[in-house]
């Protein structure tokens, strides 16, 4: 019987074992070779004498990545060769009979190896995953679905499975269309959550749903965005926000103690929307770093300083200080470096005050925008930040989002730069509640959904939709995990009247309404239980609690940054009379 090989040890010193697996590495030493076997458990010791001339030679021929099977007798290992890094390091397997079971060429890269390139990973990527580091992330990955499962299950949560070939689901990127062949000319498109379905299962009666979902978004990708990517997507009825909260709260906090036995903070703090962009100038936060932005927009009004009176005598416009404690060693070529990083973000300059010595007033500040300011909005700066001898302001002046953008991109740099990342404190999540329901969009004139336009107002904004709506808060809640947001959900609007409101706000008039979601109007016309619920992007919970920057690294077969797979040549052409069926010419294949 076939024996795992990291699962034997010094209880099983003389018995006659078979085990299988991979050749991790072979090493002559003078006469005896060794060869660390690998299997899904980890990794044993082989050790081939050439008293036994048959299996020497087979052993002279085995390779790295060759699939072999040994029987022989498990053994302590000498003294003076014990390897304490190693849970078999104290035992030997001393091979009687070595079975190649299958070959192996040369791989293209070094199993151990810490620097192979993404594209051959990629293009390789079966052999990537059977690299030790990749097992265990993607078996992490495994461990926390089961975990989650068991928690929802446990709570009376049902786990349906919802159509890929669908509609379009307003999540706000781009459709993956699919031509149909049975009616050309018509599409069907990958959903980009299971949103719409989720709520028709609550007017279902399942009352609480779950699935870990496949969702598809054709949009600009980076390191925590995949076209193709994973949500735990969940749905519940007759519960408040805060019930939603608590409950997914308490979901996440007990699997961090099952995955990683950490003690999440209970409860998770909450901040407004409208207080993180002030004190952090995102809706994301990273609560690990201490900096804050420091409001200085009223103070700056009347100053005759341009760069700063200007904006902040613009409605749209923001001034705004970032204190760094103990900064004002940061020279001037960093400085120079951090304006070209705030200019990324829009931000056309950076101006900075370093704060020498406090006690001197004015005499003990350093900067070149010193004379701009006179001496009351100088105190007043210095009242507000409460900045110290050392350290140094920089400032951001220009639209809100410009100064949100570049002071928190800024915030989160200058942390990591100057190691201000609170590493005693390695989690810190918090939800961001009270979004606003609806954002202006300048270019297209009109109202569009901060989440989307199924979440519902906060009851006491009902009557003022149509005259203030850009006051109007919803009840959308975010779950933000170290400057990551991990979870996003809200209460759904249950009544027709009010959804169409709110259609009609956003500019999706009835014709559009009924053409899109006219099943959903229709189906919540049929008593429609008062609902909610939320989604987390499964592959940003794993890829954190795994430690890496990437979810590539934790999904077995990602896309690359240009949406395509290397390994499969995917997206690839089709021939003419795939396309004819389905009725389509292409302008390379007209
Ligand atoms: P939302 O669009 O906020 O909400 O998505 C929920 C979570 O999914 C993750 N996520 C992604 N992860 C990887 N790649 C992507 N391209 C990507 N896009 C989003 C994020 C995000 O917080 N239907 C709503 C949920 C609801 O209201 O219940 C939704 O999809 O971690
Ligand atoms: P200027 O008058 O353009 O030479 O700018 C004077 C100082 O203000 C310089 O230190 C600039 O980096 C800084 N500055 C210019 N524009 C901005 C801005 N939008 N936000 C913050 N600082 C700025």
């Amino acid at each position: 019987m076939r024996r795992l090989c990291a699962l034997l040890g010094e209880e099983h010193i003389g018995e006659s074992i078979t085990v299988q697996g991979w050749v991790h590495n072979c090493r002559d030493h003078g006469g005896v070779i060794f060869i660390d076997l690998r299997d899904r458990s980890g990794q044993l010791q082989v050790v081939a004498n050439p008293e036994f001339s048959e299996t020497f030679t087979i052993a002279e021929k085995c390779r790295s990545e060759f699939v072999i099977e040994v029987r022989g007798k498990l053994s302590a290992r000498p003294e003076g060769t014990i390897n304490l890094d190693l849970p078999t390091g104290k035992i030997e397997l001393l091979a009687d009979d070595i079975e190649i079971l299958n070959e192996s060429q040369a791989l293209p890269f070094q199993m151990d190896s810490t620097e192979i390139g993404e594209p051959t990973r990629l293009k390789y990527r079966y052999l990537d995953l059977r690299r030790p580091v990749m097992q265990r992330a993607i078996r992490l990955r495994h461990q926390i679905v089961s975990s989650l499962r068991r928690y929802l299950e446990d709570r009376d949560f049902t786990e349906i499975e919802t159509p890929i070939l669908t509609r379009s689901t307003p999540e706000g990127a781009r459709d993956y269309l699919v031509p149909s062949r049975n009616s050309q000319g018509h599409f069907f498109a990958l959903p980009q959550s299971p949103q719409l379905f989720k709520q028709l299962l609550m007017v279902s009666g399942f009352e609480r749903y779950y699935q870990i979902a496949r969702c598809f978004r054709d949009e600009d990708l980076r390191a925590d965005r995949q076209p193709e990517f994973t949500q735990l997507d969940m749905e519940m009825s007759f519960m408040e926000e805060s019930e939603i909260m608590e409950l997914c709260e308490h979901m996440i906090r007990s699997l961090f103690k099952t995955v990683l036995d950490v003690d999440l903070p209970e409860p998770f703090p909450k901040l407004s929307y409208q207080e993180s962009l002030l004190r952090f100038g995102t809706d994301r936060p990273d609560l690990r770093i201490g900096l804050e932005l420091t409001e200085l927009t009223d103070v700056m009004k009347a100053v005759e300083f341009k760069v700063f009176a200007n904006p902040a005598n613009n409605p749209d416009g923001r001034v705004a200080a970032l204190a760094v404690s103990n900064g004002s060693n940061i020279t001037r070529s960093q400085i120079d470096g951090y304006a070209e990083f705030v200019a990324k973000y829009g931000a056309g300059g950076l101006a900075y005050i370093k704060i020498n010595d406090i006690s001197q007033g004015r005499e003990g500040l350093q900067s070149p925008i010193l004379k701009f300011l006179p001496d009351d909005v100088l105190t007043e700066i210095i009242t507000r930040t409460g900045v110290q001898s050392g350290d140094v302001l920089f400032f951001g002046a220009d639209t809100r989002m410009v100064v949100n953008d570049s002071l928190a991109a800024l915030r989160t740099k200058i942390a990591m730069d100057l190691g201000l990342v609170d590493a005693n404190t390695l989690w810190r999540p918090l939800w961001v509640v009270d979004f606003p329901l609806v954002e202006w969009d300048a270019d297209q004139k009109r109202w569009h959904s901060l989440h989307h336009p199924f979440t519902a107002p906060q009851c006491e904004y009902l009557d003022s939709l149509n005259s203030y709506p850009g006051a109007v808060l919803s009840r959308a809640y975010d779950l933000v995990l170290n400057g990551t947001e991990i979870g996003g959900g809200s209460v759904r609007i249950h009544r027709p009247e009010l959804q169409q409101q709110i259609f009609d706000l956003l500019g999706i008039g009835p014709e559009d309404a009924e053409q899109k979601f006219g099943f959903l109007l229709e189906s919540f016309k049929y008593g429609a239980p008062p609902h909610g619920g939320i989604a987390f992007g499964l592959d940003r919970l794993v890829a954190m609690i795994c430690g890496v920057d990437s979810i590539r690294d934790v999904i077995a077969f990602p896309k690359t940054q240009r949406a395509s797979c290397i390994l499969t040549e995917a997206p690839g052409l089709v021939d003419r009379a795939q396309l004819n069926e389905l009725g389509l010419r292409t302008k390379t294949n007209q």
